[in-house]
């Protein structure tokens, strides 16, 4: 055996060691360009055959070709291993958990506010909308409310524009104090019957405390028909209250004052956590007032152009943070409102 070939099978040995540890693409890549790039180890021993005398020729060629298949299959060999590896990182395990995908939910003050659109709708509601950028007519002058009550105070009512526009005149713009005005708003786009809840958002100039806030949300009802009585008012609330609360829960109303209502009334729930008796939670008083609603005042019918001798109709609005926290037991508003997720998480 010549010298060079003891050299060449030493490099094919050497080779093969090395591929057979590499451990990545990069070394691979390395070996390639140390062993068969144009200046690597083996065309450099190439070229030395041409020194060979030329009896030992055939011989030296042989183990020349033999080295550089011998070192072509440690390559391919090294590179499909290392395939293989990563094919195996990539591949499924079919016998992990599941990824568990964070799904949010509801806000409780939508939550509440959905169940209650769904009572009413299941006694033949419809949902009105309204903007809550209202003018001081649909939100005051049409619900009979007179220039001097307090609600109209620029201390009480976000009022636009002041600079150019009276609080008191009635396309003044402000955000609406209440959803009333909705109740014009559907009076005016439907004949009667019109039977209407909206839900929605409403802005007071409130200092905000544990049950005060500067925006909060009400639902409004408003039924007018021929021949609508306080009696399919209570009706209606006993069924609400009995949904919302719980089917061992009355009503009662009491004497109250609405300029947009006549007569009004407030009304409490029996209390869902004493059952009556009397607790903490009541005051002792067994009742849990819920919120104001009434017979429409004529005057209100008469501003949109209807006639209270053909029809007649009762109105109610509730509070939905109220009612939301009388249900999960919240003491202070503002919890709603923080975005805490330990909090909202609970609901
Ligand atoms: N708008 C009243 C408020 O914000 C609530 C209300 C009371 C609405 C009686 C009504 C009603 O429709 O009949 O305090």
């Amino acid at each position: 055996m010549t010298e060079l070939e003891d050299k060449l099978l030493a490099v094919l040995a050497e080779a093969q060691e090395l591929l057979s540890k590499a451990a990545d693409a990069n070394t691979v890549e390395e070996l390639r360009v140390k062993y068969l790039s144009r200046k690597g180890v083996l065309p450099a021993l190439m070229s030395e055959l041409g020194k060979v005398p030329a009896e030992q020729k055939p011989q030296v060629g042989k183990t020349l070709n033999q080295v550089k298949t011998g070192i072509n299959a440690a390559f391919a060999e090294a590179q499909e291993r290392l395939e293989a590896k990563a094919d195996a990182q990539n591949a499924i395990d079919v016998t992990l958990p599941g990824r568990c995908r964070c799904h949010g939910h509801q806000h409780p003050i939508t939550q509440v506010m959905e169940e209650a659109v769904a009572i009413f709708r299941r006694m033949g509601f419809v949902v009105a909308d309204g903007p809550d950028l209202e003018d001081v007519w649909h939100n005051f002058d049409a619900l009979n409310a007179p220039q001097d009550h307090p609600s109209r105070a620029v201390t009480d009512t976000f009022y636009f524009d002041l600079e150019h526009h009276d609080f008191l005149a009635p396309d003044t713009m402000i955000l609406r104090t209440q959803t009333s005005p909705v109740q014009i708003r559907a009076m005016q786009a439907h004949p009667a019957p019109v039977r209407i809840v909206c839900p929605g958002r409403c802005y007071r100039r409130d200092t905000p405390d544990a049950t005060h806030g500067m925006s909060f949300h009400q639902i409004e009802g408003l039924y007018v028909d021929k021949k609508v009585s306080l009696a399919d008012l209570k009706g209606t609330l006993s069924y609400y209250a009995k949904e919302m609360f719980g089917s061992s829960v009355k009503i009662r109303f009491r004497p109250h004052f609405f300029p947009f209502t006549e007569p009004s009334v407030e009304w409490d729930a029996s209390c869902m956590i004493c059952g009556g008796k009397g607790c903490k939670v009541c005051k002792g008083s067994g009742w849990i007032e819920i919120s104001g609603a009434g017979m429409v005042n004529p005057k209100v019918l008469q501003n949109v152009g209807w006639d209270p001798n053909e029809v007649s109709g009762y109105a109610f609005g509730m509070g939905i943070e109220r009612i939301a926290m009388i249900r999960y037991a919240i003491n202070d508003l503002r919890l709603l409102y923080e975005n805490d997720l330990r909090f909202l998480h609970q609901f």
